[in-house]
């Protein structure tokens, strides 16, 4: 019976977006989820969606139709040469297979499960998925969820509130061979701390060597340096080295499409002469999964999508929204170190300028986190994780202020 349910924890992010709802205090100031916020603290949907939107009214031929199972076609081959590149010798060989998916999280989802089912590693022992330490803590939940046994990386340094790269390569390079490693495309969750070009040859080099398999999830292409090509590097480096592997890649950063779920999974072949066999009956497996989970993906942030990455025009003013976006994130990185370091806040600041997308994680301890929201209703995750993008030039001297206070203790 039902009575031997237990109580399931609330969900800590969600929790704390609730908290902040709740708190009537005029000077309170969300830094919790990643979602966008421009300088009056308010969601921006951005122009290119608004115009999106209003031909997608105009259309008199737009019904209410399932889309099919794998998604809207016009939005899967877009989003396949947004992250592959258009002229991607992947796409140009057949071996890469997407479908729609309920954004970043049903991306990681589908993947997982479809790993769990059908991964076949040179060693059973390597039938393990890899992520960082920290990582984004749904990542956990989603691994955990289809029963793929979890290990985890080293990452973030915390001396250097940097990579730590030696870390992260030793126990990569110790996993079994053929591990599966979950590896952020940009803008790292919960850190901002990204490897450098450099790096990423050097881990490609290694995993390749070890036969390991990258997966790929990519929440902030263009969202974090204002380039949508400079955000994909590191997953096209990996693609060009011939890698079997997969991304999940979400709009809802990017496109401001939080609610819609747009997002898509792919999955790449090695190249061989058989490659595009391979990819297609990964496909068929996926499709099949995909049908029993969802039946068939939501159409409508697909749509707004599609519209946008097959227009010339709406795509050059995306682009323009994205550099807005990462502008004035950049700018508050800017603010904030520069207030802290006039402060003389005990510590050292630069983290926060090199640090890069949505987050900045700051090096706050739990304690410090908890009287930020006791004495300053400020809120953010107990990791000492900020959302950059909670920031304005209405709140940034509060926060500073209140930041500088309890560093100091
Ligand atoms: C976050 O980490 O705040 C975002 O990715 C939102 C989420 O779903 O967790």
């Amino acid at each position: 019976s039902a009575d031997v349910v237990p109580q399931a924890a609330e969900d800590p992010l969600f929790g704390l977006m609730a908290a902040y709802k709740k708190d009537d205090d005029s000077k309170k100031v969300d830094l919790g989820i990643g979602a966008y916020r421009d300088d009056n603290a308010k969601p921006w949907v951005l122009p290119v969606v608004k115009a999106a939107e209003e031909q997608l009214r105009k259309d008199p031929n737009l019904n209410h139709e399932y889309l099919p199972i794998a998604g809207l076609a016009d939005f899967t081959s877009a989003s396949q040469k947004l992250i592959l590149g258009k002229s991607s010798q992947a796409i140009a060989e057949n071996r890469a297979f997407s479908i729609q998916a309920v954004s970043g999280t049903g991306s990681l989802h589908l993947g997982a499960l479809f790993l769990a089912r059908f991964y076949n590693p040179p060693a059973p022992d390597a039938k393990t998925i890899y992520v960082s330490t920290p990582t984004w803590a749904n990542h956990n939940q989603i691994f955990t969820n289809v029963k793929l046994p979890m290990k985890s990386y080293p990452y973030f340094s915390k001396e250097t509130k940097g990579l730590d790269f030696e870390g992260m390569s030793s126990t990569i390079e110790s996993a079994p061979e053929g591990s599966i490693i979950v590896l952020h495309a940009c803008a790292h969750n919960p850190t901002g701390v990204d490897p450098t070009n450099d790096q990423w040859q050097q881990l490609a080099q290694l995993m390749k060597r070890k036969s390991h398999f990258p997966f790929f999830d990519c929440a902030y292409q263009g969202f974090a340096s204002g380039s949508l090509a400079t955000d994909a590097w590191a997953i096209n480096h990996f693609v060009e080295q011939g890698f079997e592997m997969m991304i999940a890649q979400s709009y809802a950063k990017n496109f401001g499409l939080y609610g819609e779920r747009a997002g898509c999974f792919h999955f790449i072949a090695a190249p061989a002469s058989d490659a595009s066999d391979v990819a297609a009956r990964v496909g068929s497996q996926l499709t099949l999964l995909q049908r029993s989970e969802i039946s068939n993906p939501p159409a409508y942030g697909a749509r707004v999508a599609a519209l946008i990455l097959n227009d010339e025009k709406l795509f050059a003013q995306w682009e323009e929204d994205l550099r807005t976006m990462s502008g004035r994130i950049k700018d508050m990185r800017k603010a904030l170190r520069s207030k802290l370091e006039e402060k003389k806040t005990p510590g050292t600041w630069n983290h926060i300028t090199d640090q890069i997308g949505m987050f900045s994680f700051t090096g706050m301890s739990e304690q410090q986190v908890a009287r930020l929201r006791e004495e300053f209703h400020v809120y953010m995750t107990k990791n000492g994780r900020i959302s950059m993008a909670g920031l304005n030039t209405h709140n940034i001297d509060y926060f500073a202020d209140s930041m500088n206070n309890v560093v100091r203790g």
